[in-house]
């Protein structure tokens, strides 16, 4: 059985919350609370939470303290795992779908880390420190990538051994194994798995989970 890494010790200065982001209430509860609740539907019972200073784990799951960079968390959550594959999640996708994670762990079979992602809808463009656009990337072979991000044990832990420095620059996890030669492959995922950063983004999430709750309170 594979466990879980949930990264939750960010501070989320961009949302500007009076708390730490993975803490702050949404739909009625702590956005980490929402990852959990979908780890465990899909199965995931062992969960590592990489905390910020002052927030506890939430009831079954075991907390470690986070690190300075987001990798440096993952790397901190993996030392308290116990043995199997492993996925990471992003405690700011409070939205992911259970499915996800069965979905990235089944396609390991092919790879070395598998990285959930949604096709590009927008152009993307190159331009240089002028504005000046330099190039159009062909938008077909372009994904925005997200969590969760699922590895063979050893491959992560072969990725994870490098310096702060290395850790520093990963805006994923997924990118350290590909520096070392490991093979990533890309499992289809869509925008509504998207990252709260911002307070727009909360708001929404709110919306859409709100949403889920009514659904589900519907009676046959
Ligand atoms: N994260 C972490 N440890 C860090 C930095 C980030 O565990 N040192 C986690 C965050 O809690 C979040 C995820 O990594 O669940 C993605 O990071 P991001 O969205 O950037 O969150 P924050 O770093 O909290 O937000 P900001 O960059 O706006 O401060
Ligand atoms: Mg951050």
């Amino acid at each position: 059985m594979a466990v879980a890494l949930l990264v939750a010790a960010g501070s989320g200065e961009r949302l500007g919350a009076p708390r730490p982001k993975a803490f702050v209430t949404l739909a009625g509860r702590p956005m980490l609370d929402w990852s959990v609740a979908a780890l465990r539907a899909a199965g995931l019972g062992e969960i590592v939470v990489a905390l910020p200073d002052g927030e506890s784990a939430p009831a079954g799951c075991v907390g470690v303290a986070g690190g300075v960079t987001r990798s440096a968390s993952v790397r901190a959550a993996l030392t308290a795992a116990g043995e199997g594959d492993v996925v990471v999640h992003d405690a700011a996708r409070p939205l992911v779908s259970p499915a996800l994670f069965t979905a990235a762990l089944a396609a390991l079979a092919g790879a070395d880390c598998t990285v959930a992602a949604a096709p590009m809808t927008d152009t993307v463009k190159e331009a240089g420190p002028d504005h000046r656009v330099t190039a159009t990337l062909d938008r077909s072979r372009l994904w925005a990538i997200q969590t969760p991000q699922a590895f063979r044990r050893s491959a992560l832990e072969r990725a994870l051994d490098v310096g702060d420095d290395v850790l520093a620059q990963a805006t994923d996890d997924a990118w350290l194994v590909e520096r070392v030669g490991g093979s990533v492959v890309v499992v289809p995922s869509t925008p509504a798995n998207f990252k709260v950063t911002s307070p727009l983004d909360l708001r929404l999430a709110e919306l859409l989970l709100a949403e889920r709750s009514i659904v589900q309170a519907q009676p046959e």
